[in-house]
């Protein structure tokens, strides 16, 4: 893509604004500022504007190795837990579809996003609000942000996020419950990129030493 804005005739005759790349920079520097500000004063770090961050870079690790554009998997990453700062236990919605709400709403009004065409913002929303599943996985993004959510949640950075979610948020499982679905995770990554860093950077490590311990700590035992 050239560093200038360019014009293209769509099938329908209208004309729609192609971003070029220091657009898309832009753009994704201005969500990462207005997802900060989102989260400057929620209670749970553990899904907050760091978070965000690094899903987003691991979404653009990913998407190079998996010779994908980063854009939107960037742009999604940034948006996909912006739920997470209004879920509560008695609000029965998940915060995958608070977030995708929220997102949407965050696309009508501000005028900064007008600058996606409507293809760019339905990939975006889909990715947001599928993120916890792969029924999205057709968009290309929703894949890669998926992944780099999931690894985010292992390694140490990951074992220290689920304690500390564990000890902030109401709608948290009990740490061994969630520390054991990793094991689940694993199974579900899409790109072959994910994979190997689990693998070469042995992340699912630490969270199995520390299940282990954990359990052992929690049995209790038995008197007959
Ligand atoms: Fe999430
Ligand atoms: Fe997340």
């Amino acid at each position: 893509m050239t560093l200038d804005s360019r014009f293209r005739g769509n099938d329908s005759g209208s004309v729609l604004i192609i971003m070029s790349t220091q657009e898309q920079r832009a753009l994704i520097s201005y969500t990462k500022q207005k997802v900060a500000r989102h989260f400057r004063h929620h209670r749970d770090p553990s899904h907050g504007a760091a978070h965000a961050e690094r899903v987003r870079r691991l979404a653009a690790y990913l998407s190079a190795r998996e010779g994908q554009p980063a854009f939107l998997a960037e742009l999604a990453a940034l948006l996909h837990d912006i739920g997470r700062r209004v879920e509560r236990r008695r609000i029965p919605l998940t915060h995958h579809e608070l977030s995708y709400r929220l997102c949407r709403e965050w696309l009508r009004a501000d005028r900064r996003f007008d600058a996606l065409t409507p293809a760019q913002k339905r990939e975006v929303l889909y990715a947001v609000r599928y993120h916890g599943n792969d029924d999205a996985n057709d968009y290309r993004s929703a894949a890669l942000v998926r992944d780099a959510d999931k690894l985010d949640a292992f390694g140490k950075i990951g074992l220290r996020r689920s304690v500390i979610h564990c000890q902030t948020s109401e709608v948290a499982l009990p740490l061994n419950v969630s520390l054991r679905l990793r094991y689940h995770l694993l199974h579900f990554f899409k790109t072959a990129a994910a994979r190997r860093l689990v693998r070469q950077r042995r992340l699912m490590e630490p969270i199995a030493d520390y299940l282990r311990r954990l359990n052992r700590k929690l049995i209790k035992p038995i008197r007959l």
